[in-house]
């Protein structure tokens, strides 16, 4: 089966339906969403189901790109279009503006330079009151939120020392300057969170 040769991410069956509860509760009728880091494409095929008229436009580095399209072509959505190269560090996305924008489980994988570009580039591609979701751990005040939490930095930094978990406050103070604000920070599963910044 094709299925079976697609990139799978447990982690992915396992919150998308936690994270769908949220979601719903902010998108209604708008028309168009970027993924940033859209990774095996299972929150991308799950949510496009999910909102049939939303078009999900998802996006990932250059050497993701073809695995993350895999599955993109395999589920052929009307509102899955393939995915765009997209680096969060290019200068320019070079894409259009977007009502929503969703990014999961990113933020503690790039660098904290990437994770500035992240937000300094998103202004250029949001429309007037747009969203903004990020899932994914964080810390508070410096205290990560469990031990596990505290782990999964270390393992992440043994991997490549510029991963880690992020500080809330940080990112937070990110999201203000570039011209957002916090609406909410919905607690999830497995120590996650998922916050929401409206333009
Ligand atoms: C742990 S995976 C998460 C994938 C998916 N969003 C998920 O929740 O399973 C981290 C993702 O971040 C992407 N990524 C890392 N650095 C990036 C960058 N500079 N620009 C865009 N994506 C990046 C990786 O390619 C990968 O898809």
């Amino acid at each position: 089966m094709l299925n079976d040769r697609l990139p799978f991410s447990q982690a992915c069956e396992n919150n998308k339906q936690p994270i769908l509860k949220v979601l719903k509760e902010y998108i209604s009728d708008q028309e168009s969403l970027l993924e940033i880091a859209g990774g095996t494409g299972q929150h991308g095929e799950f949510f496009a189901r999910s909102f049939p008229n939303l078009l999900w436009q998802t996006s990932d580095l250059p050497g993701s790109v073809a695995d993350l399209n895999l599955r993109i072509s395999e589920a052929n959505l009307h509102n899955l279009p393939p995915a765009l190269i997209l680096d969060v560090n290019d200068s320019n996305w070079n894409v259009k503006k977007y009502q929503l924008l969703f990014t999961a489980n990113s933020l503690h994988i790039m660098s904290e330079k990437s994770v500035e570009n992240f937000f300094s580039r998103i202004p250029n591609v949001l429309q007037q009151s747009a969203l903004v979701f990020i899932y994914g751990p964080f810390k508070y005040d410096g205290n990560f939120t469990t031990k596990s939490n505290a782990e999964f930095d270390e393992w992440l930094k043994e991997k490549d020392l510029r991963s880690g978990v992020r500080d809330f406050e940080a990112i937070s103070e990110l999201a203000v300057s570039v011209g957002l604000s916090l609406v909410a920070d919905v607690q999830m599963p497995s120590n996650n969170q998922l916050l929401v910044f409206s333009r």
